[in-house]
């Protein structure tokens, strides 16, 4: 079989990253550039900033991941990039990108949705085992998806308010914690009591949607009310207590979801996805019913290219393709 040689783009959020992946699970570069420290004194993620950040890199890190795979443009067989979901101006700078690189040197253009870009994140570990269902959990994201057989992608359940990985950050926030407090509140818990009673939402509903709205508003009350009252809380127990709700809320609607759609494999993805406490308890829950477990190395978890080359490898065999007029999709499912 000829070789598969992708350039890939993502700039759906606030991480600049082109990689150039080999056959679709072989990284020969995976250049990320992060905005983390300009969105930090905001709290979150600012589009405007994000995209004018992505700018200025974009050209900066599609030279250095052509360099480091030494390539040129004339070894490339598709070019993938992410059009959504994401921060529409965000994903303009990429899809620009990909456009001119593509037109220029008459490659393929592949068009890759980041949740399936997250998800084949794993597939530089093990080539994917279908049917297979993956949990997907990230700063904007929080989803599982039930995946027959290669190439087809169904959201079975989704949160119906924040994210997961939103959650952290603002529950982190009133902790003082900089933007993202996720690392720092996953290590705190681990060091905790399990304290506070906080809610789990829509455990007992016959779905696989997820809520996580109450959680953050029970957290903040109880916080906020310490302070009225000049008590001073432990920060390790509230941050263990809080992650025990959410990982409790996670594992056991994955594992329903598990009952439903009898998978040989289950993935977890996404910037979570290196939650020490969710991987142990996941793991562990999955295992138990003889399904192997699965996730895509730490430092592919979060937002980066080389996912996406993985992604667009697998959707190129299947005979994906976009054209120039190729938009950016912010609000894209599959
Ligand atoms: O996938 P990602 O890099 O970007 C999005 O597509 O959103 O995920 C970033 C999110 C942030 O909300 C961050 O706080 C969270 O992942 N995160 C964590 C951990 N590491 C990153 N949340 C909990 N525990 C962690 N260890
Ligand atoms: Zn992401």
């Amino acid at each position: 079989e000829q070789t598969s040689l992708i350039l890939a783009f993502e700039t759906s959020c606030d991480e600049t990253s082109v990689a150039v992946i080999k056959n679709g699970n072989e990284i020969l570069s995976n250049v990320v550039a992060t905005q983390i420290k300009s969105h930090q004194r905001f709290g979150g993620v600012v589009p405007e900033v994000a995209s004018r950040h992505h700018i200025e890199q974009i050209t900066i890190c599609l030279k250095k991941a052509l360099q480091k795979a030494q390539v040129t443009y004339t070894d490339l067989t598709g070019v993938a990039i992410t059009y959504g979901p994401g921060l529409v101006g965000s994903l303009l700078v990429g899809i620009t990108a990909a456009k001119a690189v593509a037109w220029a040197h008459d490659l393929p253009l592949i068009p890759v949705n980041h949740l399936a870009g997250h998800i084949y994140a794993t597939n530089f570990v093990t080539p994917i085992q279908f049917p297979a269902l993956a949990l997907v959990v990230s700063g904007g994201h929080t989803e599982l998806v039930w995946m027959p057989r290669e190439g087809e992608f169904r959201i079975i359940g989704e949160t119906r308010d924040d994210a997961a990985g939103e959650t952290y950050d603002k529950i982190g926030r009133v902790l003082g914690i900089n933007y993202p407090a996720g690392p720092t509140v996953d290590q705190w818990a681990q060091r905790g009591q399990d304290s506070f009673d906080f809610p789990r939402a829509m455990l007992k509903e016959d779905n696989f949607d997820f809520s996580f709205s109450g959680l953050k508003s029970a957290f903040i009350n109880t916080v906020h009310h310490a302070d009225q009252v000049g008590t001073q809380l432990n920060k390790q127990d509230l941050a263990t207590s809080f992650q025990a709700a959410v990982v409790d809320v996670l594992v056991t609607k994955a594992m329903n979801a598990l009952h439903k759609y009898p998978a040989r494999e289950f993935i977890l993805a996404g910037g979570v996805a290196a939650n020490h406490g969710l991987r142990t308890a996941l793991q562990a829950a999955v295992q138990r019913q003889n399904v192997p477990f699965v996730m895509a190395p730490l430092k592919l978890c979060g937002d980066n290219a080389a996912m996406i080359g993985a992604a667009g490898a697998m959707l190129q065999r299947h005979g994906a393709r976009a054209d120039m007029l190729l938009n950016a999709d912010p609000g894209l499912e599959f």
